[in-house]
């Protein structure tokens, strides 16, 4: 049966120059490079400039993406991006990159689904792809999060990082089987119920400010290595893949322990991770599309290779993705 899959033509990412380390950190907060890498496998993070909004670091994403693909600015007709952190609360940030890429007129806004918002934003955007709305499609992840950080919180502040990752989605004839290139198979959920455990305690309805990062990360923790594995079959399934035939696993970057504790469940090969926690630290939505442009700019990642991607963050949300490069 011919098929019209969603299949990704070219990855970029995007880390701000500055680099903090974590002993950086602990000249400020009761904290030491040895917990931090010991209890995360985070050595050190990206910190935007405070000239840099998250649309620039989308921006240089997206380029890098387009030419990955061998497209332009002119042929884009859809742009998602999925951030916590917009340069405003209105106009989504999507139309300012839009703006500073000179794309023409489209498709273009924001996603708010927090660190599964790079999966939430693939599946969307599969949606047009797939169904002849959108050519040549762009999804980005790009977060500022240290500007969400109290930075007298050492349980939260040494966690995250900056950066963006952007992939360019193109509509490609399939057979319908799961040797197609193409976005395969997707489970997405949310948990409402567990907002309390991982939020910002400031929005424009609330407060009238932009409020402060706040976690229980042990309890993240607990919820996060069971609810990833139970996305992870799911989507598996709905590809008609054997998590065994995966290539490359792109987990979002939040806790070393969490990635393996992940792989093992789920019966992966802890060589087939991509793993940047270590340099990039948390950066929520920007952390699996910048994995995955480390793992495709190392040549590890290769064309028509099985990935399997997955996150979980704030609401609580999670889900799981299966592709074919
Ligand atoms: O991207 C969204 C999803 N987020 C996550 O997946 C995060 C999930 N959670 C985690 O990664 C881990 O729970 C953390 C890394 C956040 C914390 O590790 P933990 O092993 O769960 O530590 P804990 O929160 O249970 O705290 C243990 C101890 C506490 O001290 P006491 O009360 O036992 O004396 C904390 O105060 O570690 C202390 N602690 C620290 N010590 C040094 C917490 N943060 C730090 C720190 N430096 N930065």
């Amino acid at each position: 049966m011919s098929v019209v899959r969603s299949v990704v033509t070219g990855v970029g990412g995007y880390l701000p120059p500055n680099i903090v380390t974590n002993d950086d950190l602990a000249k400020f907060v009761d904290t030491s490079d040895a917990w931090i890498v010991e209890r995360t496998g985070i050595r050190q993070r990206h910190q935007a400039s405070p000239d840099q909004a998250v649309s620039d670091l989308a921006f240089e994403a997206a380029s890098r993406a387009l030419e990955a693909a061998g497209r332009t600015a002119a042929e884009v007709d859809l742009i998602i991006v999925a951030t916590t952190t917009p340069d405003l609360t209105f106009p989504a940030t999507a139309t300012i990159v839009q703006r500073k890429l000179g794309a023409p007129i489209g498709i273009a806004f924001d996603i708010q689904a927090v660190c599964s918002g790079f999966v939430y934003a693939l599946s969307v955007a599969d949606g047009f792809v797939a169904r002849g709305h959108a050519k040549c499609a762009l999804v980005i992840g790009a977060e500022t999060m240290t500007r969400l950080m109290d930075w007298t919180d050492r349980g939260t502040c040494v966690l995250f990082g900056d950066g963006a990752g952007a992939v360019v989605l193109e509509p490609r004839a399939g057979e319908g089987t799961t040797a197609d290139r193409g976005l395969l198979g997707f489970a997405l959920r949310a948990d409402g119920t567990k907002k309390d455990l991982l939020y910002v305690d400031g929005g424009p309805s609330t407060t009238g400010t932009v409020g402060k990062l706040r976690m229980q990360g042990n309890q993240v923790f607990k919820h996060a290595v069971i609810n990833i594995s139970e996305a992870i079959e799911a989507a598996a399934k709905g590809a008609g893949i054997a998590i065994a035939d995966v290539d490359w696993f792109i987990p979002h970057q939040a806790n070393q322990r969490i990635l393996q504790g992940v792989a093992n469940r789920v019966g992966l090969d802890e060589a087939k991770v991509i793993s940047t926690v270590a340099l990039h630290a948390n950066t929520s939505a920007a952390s699996i599309p910048l994995a995955f442009a480390q793992g495709v700019a190392d040549g590890r990642i290769k064309p028509g290779q099985l990935l399997l991607l997955e996150a979980m963050g704030g609401g609580l949300t999670w889900g799981a993705c299966v592709l074919r490069l």
